[in-house]
């Protein structure tokens, strides 16, 4: 088998990622292919060759899937920001179930719990910012599959509509000029919208700047004039050579400090540099699951905790809550979420997750239940040693399976057994599933 072969291959099953797995020759090479379903018959130009496995482009469906449709979206192979758009919504959940299945053989696993909203869920939009090199239209999308070449996405439709038309909006009358990576000059390097369920909308320009050029705040009112659902704007500086999309410091233009998101009766209190979960409906599903396993009059450690939104919305089982989290945005908020959501005992400790998990161990401090919700990258080794010296039961929420199953395996080295593991579809039309996992210490 060369590069440039075309092959046929029938796919066995989609793994993480949402890549197609089949197998070819007598050695059942691995081959990975993008845009296929478990079962299709396929041609497929080979990409490139390891010494496990080879990728694969498609070129030919020769027997499709019956789950098989066209993707609703017309910017679909462009955009590449969603990546199974190909087959209808029960067939993705059974897909997403059976995914978590490989990672984890050993567990029974229910169904993945489906997003009430499929379209227009995604409440939380950072598009890069560019221009055309000739006519220096400005561009607003998201980037092309592993690379930097952006594509101008005029119609989103998982984001509400109104994203949409603000993009538009930022297109036509942005008044300064964006940001090239080459050159490392031009102003504006990423818009990020926060839109509540109510349809408040918190607006950041991210700048390759240290201070708000001028022209930004006439720019500013005259989008709110526009949109008067956009209740407060920030600029936030960023004058990196890196990939990362915010900088550490943020300035409001006009408007609110922030936004209120409401979950069932919690609320919450959101700022720019504030993590929140961009699907609230799915969220909630996830939250409940959460509030569902954990006993009445509980000490709880909420670790990761953003602006303290899983600890809020159980707080109906709790007794006391600590409070851990290293963006000080998020934790100022937090503790302005506890006073608005009437909760009274609570400790916020600012700063690094691990060093405190350490500084707990040190003091003996014992919790009912520590919730962990890091990023995808999941958790440190040295603080989850600590914590499992904590507490019997870990409420571990991810966005990431595979670095879930890695501190899963370290925490069962502790002697933790899981109770139950349960997906949520926060992401649809994407690979990408949320999970929650319990986890008991067993004798
Ligand atoms: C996936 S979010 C979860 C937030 C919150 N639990 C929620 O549901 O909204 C992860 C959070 O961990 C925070 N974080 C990332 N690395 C951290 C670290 N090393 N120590 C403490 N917090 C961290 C991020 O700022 C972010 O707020």
């Amino acid at each position: 088998m060369n590069i440039q072969d075309i092959i046929e291959l029938k796919i066995e099953r989609i793994v993480y990622q949402g890549k197609g797995l089949a197998r070819f020759g007598e050695k059942k090479l691995s081959i990975f292919v993008e845009n296929v379903l478990p079962n299709e018959v396929i041609k497929a130009k080979i990409t490139s060759i390891n010494k496990n496995y080879a990728t694969a482009e498609l070129t030919e469906i020769i027997e499709p899937s019956k789950h098989r449709i066209k993707p609703f979206c017309p910017i679909y192979n462009a955009c590449g920001s969603c990546q199974l758009q190909i087959c209808d919504y029960d067939y993705l959940i059974e897909l997403k179930t059976a995914i978590l299945k490989d990672i984890f053989p050993d567990f029974e696993i229910e169904p993945v719990i489906k997003s009430p909203k499929v379209l227009g869920y995604r409440h939380k939009t950072q598009y890069p910012a560019r221009q055309t090199k000739n006519s220096k239209r400005i561009m607003l999308g998201y980037f092309k599959k592993q690379s930097h070449i952006l594509t101008n996405i005029k119609f989103c439709p998982l984001q509400p509509d109104i994203i949409n038309k603000i993009a538009q909006f930022i297109r036509e009358y942005f008044p300064c000029d964006c940001y090239s990576e080459t050159s490392h000059k031009g102003l504006l390097r990423h818009v990020l919208t926060r839109i509540t369920t109510k349809n408040d909308i918190l607006l950041t320009f991210i700048l390759n700047s240290d201070k708000i050029n001028p022209l930004l705040y006439d720019f500013s009112k005259k989008i709110t004039l526009e949109f008067p659902q956009i209740k407060g704007i920030y600029a936030n500086f960023n004058k990196s050579k890196t990939n990362k999309i915010l900088g550490d410091k943020s300035k409001k233009i006009l408007g609110n400090d922030y936004i209120i998101e409401y979950l069932n009766d919690k609320c919450y209190k959101i700022g720019p540099e504030s993590f929140f979960q961009v699907n609230p409906s799915a969220a909630a599903e996830l939250f409940n699951i959460v509030k569902e396993n954990i006993k009445p009059n509980s000490n709880i450690l909420d670790a990761y905790a953003g602006v303290g939104a899983i600890g809020i919305y159980v707080k109906d089982k709790v007794k006391s809550i600590t409070y851990v989290e290293e963006n000080l945005e998020a934790a100022m908020f937090a503790e302005e979420n506890y006073k608005l959501n009437n909760l009274k005992n609570y400790e916020i400790l600012k700063g690094d997750a691990k060093k405190h998990f350490i500084n707990f161990k040190k003091e003996n401090k014992i919790f009912d239940y520590i919730i962990l919700d890091p990023p995808r990258s999941g958790c440190d080794k040295e603080g989850l040693e600590a914590i499992s010296e904590l507490a019997e039961n870990i409420i571990y929420v991810s966005c990431n399976p595979q670095t879930l199953k890695r501190d899963m395996e370290i925490l069962n080295g502790k002697g933790f057994k899981i109770k139950l593991l349960k997906g949520v579809d926060l992401f649809p039309h994407t690979y990408h599933i949320e999970c929650v996992m319990i986890l008991e210490k067993g004798e």
